[in-house]
C-alpha cells in the first residue's frame, strides 16, 4: 500500500510506530521499498555516506536530484522525502520555494525535509503552502555542524531543551508534517512527542518517539568511518561484501571464474576462418 503523509498523519493517531531508512540509488531503494518501510529519505548524508565528505555541506541541489529521482524509480509503497541541501533554503524564502520544487518535478520525491526550527518556519509556510509537503529536522541538525562544534547531542540543559521544544511547536504551527529528531535526550524527545499532534521521527532521540529512522550504510554496517552512539548493527553487510570481493579477486586469480556456466558459446569453426 503506497504511503503518504496521510498515513503518517493516521499511525500517530493510532499510535502504530513509522520506519524510514535512508536510500541513495535504485537498487537499494527497491530492496528496502519491498521490505516494507514507511518511508525512504534521500538525506545529505548522501555527502558523507556515498561521496566521502566529512560533513553534509558540500551536497548541491544537483547531487540531490539526481539521487532522489534514483530512488524515485526503485520506490513504489515507500513516501519519499528529498533534503533540502546546505544553503538552498536557508538562503531566502524563494529560493527554498525554487529548490524545493525542483526536488518534486525534476527528482519526483513527495516530500522535502528541511533542517532548522523557528529560524526556518517561513520557508515551510511559503513550501507548505505550495502544496509540497515538508518533513522539519531539529535537534542535532547536521548542516550547522560548524555552530555546533561538531556532531553532538543537543537539548541537554534547561535552555536547550525549550528551545528545542519551542521549535517543535513552531514547525508544527507552519505546517510540517512530521518532525525529525536528531541526537536529543530521551526524555525531551518523549515531551516534543506527547505534546505534537504530527508524527516525531527519531534518530538518537529514544524509544518514545513516533517512528524511527536510520542511514542504511549505518545500520548494515556498512560505513566505518565513525559509528554514531545510537546505531545498532542490524546486520553485517560491509562484511559480507568483503568476503565476496576477496572471493572474487581469489577466483579471478586461480581461474575459476568465470567457469563453462559463466560464457557465451558460438560455432568455433568462425573462430577457424578469421584472418
Ligand atoms: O541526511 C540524513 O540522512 C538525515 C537523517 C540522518 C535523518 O537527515
Amino acid at each position: 500500500m503506497k504511503n503518504t503523509v496521510v498515513t503518517f498523519q493516521q499511525a500517530k493517531q493510532n499510535n502504530i510506530k513509522q520506519t524510514m531508512l535512508t536510500a541513495y540509488d535504485y537498487s537499494t531503494a527497491k530492496l528496502i521499498d519491498a521490505a516494507g518501510v514507511n518511508a525512504i529519505l534521500v538525506g545529505d548524508s548522501l555527502g558523507m555516506v556515498c561521496l566521502g565528505y566529512e560533513d553534509t555541506l558540500s551536497v548541491t541541489m544537483e547531487d540531490m536530484i539526481h539521487h532522489t529521482a534514483a530512488v524515485a524509480r526503485g520506490a513504489k509503497n515507500a513516501l519519499l522525502v528529498a533534503d533540502m541541501p546546505f544553503m538552498s533554503y536557508q538562503t531566502s524564502t524563494y529560493d527554498a520555494l525554487v529548490n524545493a520544487g525542483r526536488l518534486m518535478k525534476e527528482g519526483r520525491a513527495q516530500a522535502v525535509k528541511l533542517e532548522g526550527g523557528a529560524a526556518v518556519c517561513e520557508q515551510i509556510r511559503a513550501i507548505v503552502d505550495a502544496s509540497i509537503p515538508v518533513c522539519a529536522h531539529i535537534g542535532m541538525t547536521p548542516q550547522s555542524v560548524n555552530a555546533f562544534g561538531g556532531f553532538r547531542v543537543q537539548g541537554k540543559g534547561e535552555a536547550a531543551a525549550q528551545k528545542i521544544l519551542d521549535d517543535a511547536r513552531r514547525v508544527q504551527e507552519a505546517g510540517a508534517f512530521a518532525v525529525v529528531l536528531e541526537c536529543v535526550p530521551a526524555p525531551l524527545a518523549k515531551k516534543i512527542t506527547e505534546e505534537l499532534d504530527i508524527p516525531t521521527i527519531g534518530i538518537g532521540a529514544g524509544p518514545d518517539c513516533d517512528g524511527q529512522v536510520l542511514v542504511y550504510q549505518d545500520m548494515l554496517t556498512m560505513f566505518s568511518d565513525f559509528t554514531p552512539k545510537f546505531v545498532k548493527p542490524f546486520a553485517n553487510v560491509g562484511e559480507a561484501m568483503t568476503a565476496g570481493f576477496k572471493a572474487y579477486i581469489e577466483e579471478v586469480q586461480n581461474g575459476t571464474f568465470p567457469a563453462k556456466e559463466h560464457t557465451f558459446k558460438m560455432d568455433e569453426s568462425i573462430i577457424d576462418k578469421l584472418y
